[in-house]
């Protein structure tokens, strides 16, 4: 893989600071670019300060620009002083209920903000390997149509052919998205555009629920790393609908970051993959629940709101046939357990930094 020089997008983020780590451990020149606008969407709790901090004292060949992806004319400066061998597109506006406060921002961050940097690659680094983190909510509700039974603690596929899960020949049109998942199938069909029609080496990664402990968990995104948080900081954790049985897969960002390398080792043009944690990685709100209590001996508080999100999933597991199929040599290397534990012992470790 000829990699030597990498740029990340939303390089404070969960999956842009795995990226960075574990690219620079291999001895890559890093470029990230964050402008810390988690915080814009968020407030306090969504800060990402605290991780480019952490990437600063960690990392050996990482500079940091605070840039924002809806600047064309400074990603063009930036282009212009670096060729890079690798773009790993990880900024944006994550979540699904935010959008809808801010439909013009989320547009602006996801869709133009993608198409300015898949243009800026176009025109100074066309033989660089690009990915997009895209997301399962670029087929909108059209998952929930897949008939479902119900367990004690979960919603279950109905019927064997569904047992792995969901696939890439999931429609992505005619189904309700929200804002969000708009903005991002835009990008998303963009990403795969510039593949296709120009030959490019895009990737395109839809994720499921990407997590680990360098998630600035808030409400609104990072289900995982907020419930733990409400856990350990206590607080309230508000199930919305769907009896708590909606099931999630969870992948580890490192298992994410694996993929990008794969791919990136062996590059296709334009080709969309579905990433998540897969089967063995799927759990349900009440199952989440109920494994927090018992990893982390603290009893978690939280209330049950009648009314689902709007057009929330009700039971998504990715479907890993696919990139499986294309790259071998990946597979899924941290279970649900070891994921739990890192954001509880990395949550535990912040508190008492803060109490210290
Ligand atoms: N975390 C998930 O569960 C999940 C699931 C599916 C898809 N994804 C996608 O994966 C990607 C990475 O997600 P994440 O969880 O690491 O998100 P994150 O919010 O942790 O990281 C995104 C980073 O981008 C930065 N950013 C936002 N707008 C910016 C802008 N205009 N200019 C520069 N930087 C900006 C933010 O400050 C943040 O640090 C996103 O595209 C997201 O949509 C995430």
């Amino acid at each position: 893989m000829n990699t030597e020089k990498i740029l990340v997008t939303g390089s404070s983020g969960l999956i842009g600071s795995e990226a960075v780590e574990y690219f620079d451990r291999k001895g890559c020149e890093i470029h990230g670019i964050d402008n810390n606008m988690r915080l814009v969407f968020f407030g306090t709790p969504g800060d990402t300060t605290w991780n480019l901090e952490r990437l600063r004292r960690s990392t050996k060949k990482f500079t940091h620009h605070n840039l924002d992806v809806r600047d064309r004319l400074a990603l063009e400066t930036l282009f212009r002083s670096h060729r890079f061998d690798l773009i790993v597109h990880c900024a944006a506006q994550p979540s699904h209920d935010k959008a809808r406060d801010i439909p013009i921002l989320d547009f602006e961050v996801n869709a133009l903000g993608t198409v300015n940097l898949l243009e800026a690659t176009r025109l100074h680094s066309p033989e660089a390997v690009f990915i997009f983190l895209s997301t399962n909510k670029v087929y909108g509700d059209a998952p929930n149509e897949v008939p479902l039974e119900e367990l004690e603690t979960r919603w279950e596929y109905a019927r064997p052919e569904d047992y792995n899960g969901i696939t890439e020949n999931c429609r992505i049109d005619r189904t309700l998205h929200s804002l969000f998942g708009a903005s991002k199938a835009s990008a998303d069909l963009m990403a795969q555009e510039y593949g296709r029609y120009f030959g490019m080496k895009i990737g395109v990664f839809r994720g499921g629920c990407l997590t680990g402990p360098s998630h600035s968990g808030v409400e609104l995104h990072g289900f995982l790393s907020y419930l733990v948080k409400v856990a350990i900081l206590g607080g309230t954790y508000s199930v919305f609908g769907y009896k708590g049985k909606q099931v999630r897969d969870n992948i580890h960002s490192h298992d994410v970051v694996r993929a990008i390398e794969e791919f990136a080792a062996n590059p296709r043009c334009g080709e969309a993959y579905n990433l998540g944690g897969g089967r063995a990685n799927s759990i349900s709100m009440l199952e989440a629940i109920a494994k927090i209590e018992q990893l982390s001996g603290k009893k978690l508080n939280w209330k049950y709101v009648e009314e689902n999100r709007k057009g929330d999933h009700i039971c998504y597991i990715s479907d890993l046939t696919k990139f499986k199929s294309h790259y071998p040599k990946w597979g899924i290397t941290i279970g649900l357990d070891e994921i739990f534990r890192q954001i509880i012992a990395d949550h535990t470790k912040r508190l008492q930094s803060a109490g210290a």
